[in-house]
């Protein structure tokens, strides 16, 4: 670690860049963001303008194929995608076997690479075979999601209702009740919300992988792994823990003391793209709110504001304000999803990002195959194991 800190380039001359901050390692048409200004744009469309007026899979199309789709090919999207709810009872009878305590992230994880068993590997240039793996992704893994909650339990999966719409079958086949229609269109809003976001560490590890030209269920299934980390995804879990270890508003400043004097992260605060509050926290608040005037409030929510307001002094002046998972562990908890389950919900959104980026690639693709500098030791000599110390 330290020989890394003073040897600052590779035998070319390239400047290490730890975390790769500021290298571009590819050209995209999906996503723009602007961290300074807060703004954030799929295909050209201002985050706040998709989530007031689209949907979840309108949104999908849009970031996959990079126009709005027709109210044609929007139905046969929709429909196509309800055809493939259900998932194979092998891949249910493997999830019973997954042990119980197992975190769902990684239920899904491999759930999502054991469709590639089942579809074929090697037709990634031919469009149809896009077309359906897109459709059996986004279509089969919340039903994946859902299906590990009840096996967990030691009960079958509901199987999805083919008379609700994506987000609405989602909440049922997971709360077990048909859901109230704001907050199907809530979770609709989040996927919204959640579906894209540039070269993320998900978003790249899909990248690298499609580099191969793999399957794509084997790229979502690595995204997924990547994204289970606490510093990605895995970060809405630790949102509500940290407001729950804080307690009440007034306690908020002193956590905040606290974690700066020791060094520690403060969940949900924090991105390397922002150095503002993220437009989708400001936007997750609003629906937050909407919930919360419907359904009554959380009173986690109140602490969640008090440790904003004391972070604007404390963390604000380094361009660290609240992020995407600071506010999205509340609007979960109030439509009903379990606390394990914000990291696969934020999964089945990212996958149309993902798809989008895994066709961009193969588009211009350049096998992933960056340099590195070696730190370690130089001409050593093999020694017996009876002759070591
Ligand atoms: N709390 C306190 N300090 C922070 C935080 C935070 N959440 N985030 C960054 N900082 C500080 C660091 O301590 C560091 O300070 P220093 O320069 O004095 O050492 C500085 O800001 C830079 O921090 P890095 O970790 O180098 O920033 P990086 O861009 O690598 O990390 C990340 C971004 C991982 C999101 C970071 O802010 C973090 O760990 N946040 C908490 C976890 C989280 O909420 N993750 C979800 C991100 S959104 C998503 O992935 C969907």
């Amino acid at each position: 670690q330290e020989q890394v800190g003073e040897i600052r380039h590779d035998r070319s001359g390239i400047s290490f860049r730890p975390g790769l901050e500021g290298v571009p390692v590819t050209q995209s048409a999906i996503c723009d963001i602007d961290g300074m200004q807060g703004r954030l744009a799929y295909r050209g469309y201002p985050i706040a303008e998709l989530s007031a007026h689209s949907s979840f899979l309108e949104t999908t199309y849009l970031l996959i194929w990079g126009d709005l789709p027709s109210p044609q090919q929007l139905r046969d999207f929709e429909a196509e995608v309800q055809m493939h709810r259900r998932v194979s009872f092998r891949v249910r009878d493997m999830m019973k076997c997954f042990p119980a305590s197992g975190h769902p992230m990684d239920a899904l994880q491999s759930s999502a690479a054991s469709l590639g068993l089942f579809y074929s590997r090697r037709a990634i240039d031919d469009p149809k075979y896009v077309y359906n793996a897109v459709v059996r992704l986004i279509a089969k893994i919340p039903t994946m999601v859902a299906a590990f909650k009840l096996i967990r339990k030691g009960q079958d999966p509901i199987q999805p209702r083919d008379d609700l719409a994506y987000s609405a079958n989602f909440l049922y086949m997971l709360t077990e009740r048909e859901p109230d229609p704001l907050a199907a269109r809530v979770l609709d809003r989040c996927l919204i919300l959640h579906a894209e976001h540039s070269l993320n560490a998900s978003t790249f590890s899909a990248r690298v992988t499609a580099s191969t030209l793999t399957d794509p269920y084997a790229v979502v299934a690595s995204a997924v792994g990547t994204l289970a980390g606490p510093l990605h995804g895995g970060a809405n879990e630790d949102v509500l823990a940290m407001l729950e270890e804080i307690g009440s508003p007034e306690h908020a400043g002193d956590y905040l003391d606290e974690a700066i004097a020791s060094k520690r992260k403060v969940m949900g605060f924090g991105h390397r793209e922002y150095r503002v509050k993220d437009p989708r926290a400001v936007i997750l608040q609003g629906l937050a709110e909407e919930l919360f005037a419907r359904f009554g409030t959380d009173e986690m929510y109140d602490v969640a504001k008090a440790l904003e307001a004391a972070a604007a002094t404390r963390l604000g002046p380094k361009g660290i304000y609240p992020n995407v998972d600071f506010y999205s562990g509340l609007v979960y908890r109030k439509l009903g999803i379990p606390r394990d389950l914000f990291t696969p919900v934020f999964a089945i959104s990212r996958v149309a990002g993902w798809l989008a980026h895994w066709r961009e690639q193969l588009g211009a693709n350049r096998i992933f195959r960056p340099s590195q500098i070696y730190t370690g030791a130089q001409n050593r000599t093999w020694i017996p194991s009876d002759e070591r110390v």
